[in-house]
């Protein structure tokens, strides 16, 4: 697979009121062609910095950029990479950020078009020349049914919802038909809901358009729901990259961990059955057990097997486990009532295959 975008031990400095501020530090990521990348990390950590050198909006102090295989920064070989070949390039590349950056005198129609004014196409001779009125009228019509604003078009931005103003700003990133989406924070303005409506628009533009994404945020569930890659940053280092899966399996990093809890509250359930009775009421028979399905390529139901292989019987406190990319992620809190032996025998099974689980109660037994 080649990559559509390799940034390179990319490092950003500022000089600020006589400090040197090192904004992002040997960075080094690769984007292949189709992919959601998902950019994590904490407010001031540097991922707007990086993702500012892919369109040269920021330039970097050292490293090299490579965009669909054309070098457009390298330090070591200074390239110049300027004037209207830059402006072409960027074109090409949409941007999308947590305020939405319309314009408030402007319609929605207009909003978008505005993307098109320096637009050229070629003619059939291969001579550039501007789109026409009516050209532009029909691509922005195109963009506004395609982010399901059609009939918003006169509306002016303070008419309009957050999700809606998102749409719009999508539509106009979109205008010049780009291969690379960004979104810079896309989401963290919107409510939980409106954030996957923006999200679930962002997949199937995915899907119908063919177009790579790179996408800020400083919220896992967002990660979690679209990308199918990650990079955490901490302090300008991206301290941890892989498969969304692969992340969510075997995180490396407390960074990445603590990232990871958000998502999930079994960690809370956990933490809080001290302060219930469900521990102190197990009975003799019952074990009280932990099943994490973080990793496991488990699809079918084992929890009906051990209670049909081994007559346990299964009570089912905590459950939270969704798929991830088609995998089961996520955690099961549940008694397990049986003989001694047949309580052996369900824990034997889970753990041939390879599903991790801690057995909680009753208080004193040993962890496994
Ligand atoms: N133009 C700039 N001048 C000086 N410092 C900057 C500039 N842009 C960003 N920084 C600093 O670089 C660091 C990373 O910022 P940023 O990339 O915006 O982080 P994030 O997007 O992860 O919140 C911060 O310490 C920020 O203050
Ligand atoms: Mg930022």
């Amino acid at each position: 697979m080649t990559a559509i975008i390799e940034l390179n031990k990319l490092s950003v400095q500022f000089h600020q009121k006589g400090r040197l501020i090192t904004a992002v530090k040997d960075a080094t990521l690769h984007v292949e062609k189709g992919d959601i990348y998902g950019v994590i990390g904490y407010s001031g950590a540097g991922k707007s910095t990086l993702v500012r050198t892919i369109n040269l909006l920021q330039k970097p102090t050292t490293g090299q950029i490579v965009v669909n295989g054309e070098t457009i920064f390298d330090s070591e070989h200074p390239v110049k990479f300027t004037g209207q070949r830059l402006r072409e390039f960027r074109q090409k590349i949409g941007m999308i950020f947590q305020h939405f950056n319309l314009l408030s005198e402007k319609t929605v129609f207009d909003n978008v078009g505005f993307a098109l004014q320096h637009t050229q196409i070629e003619d059939k001779n291969g001579k550039k020349r501007y789109l026409t009125k009516a050209e532009k009228k029909e691509k922005v019509a195109h963009l506004l049914e395609l982010v399901d604003l059609a009939e918003l078009s006169d509306k002016y931005p303070a008419q309009l919802s957050g999700g809606q103003k998102q749409r719009v700003a999508i539509a106009r990133a979109l205008a010049n038909d780009p291969e690379i989406l960004i979104s810079d924070e896309g989401t963290s303005a919107l409510d939980p809901k409106t954030t996957n409506q923006i999200l679930d628009l962002l997949k199937s533009l995915h899907e119908k358009l063919g177009i790579t994404i790179i996408l800020i945020t400083h919220e896992m569930q967002v990660v979690k729901e679209i990308a199918n890659k990650v990079a955490v940053m901490q302090n300008g280092v991206i301290i941890e990259q892989n498969s969304l899966i692969d992340i969510f399996a075997q995180p490396q990093e407390a960074l990445t961990k603590q990232f990871i809890e958000t998502t999930s509250s079994v960690n809370r359930f956990i933490a809080g059955l001290s302060k219930t009775e469900l521990l102190a009421q197990l009975a003799e028979d019952e074990e009280l057990i932990h099943l994490d399905y973080s990793g496991s390529e488990l699809a079918d139901p084992v929890i009906s097997d051990i209670t049909k292989k081994f007559d346990v019987t299964t009570n089912i406190f905590y459950g939270n486990v969704e798929l991830l990319q088609g995998q089961p992620f996520g955690s099961l809190v549940l008694t397990i009532k049986g003989t001694v032996t047949q309580r052996n025998e369900a824990k034997a099974y889970l753990a041939e295959r390879q599903l991790k689980f801690t057995v909680l109660g009753p208080i004193g037994k040993a962890v496994q």
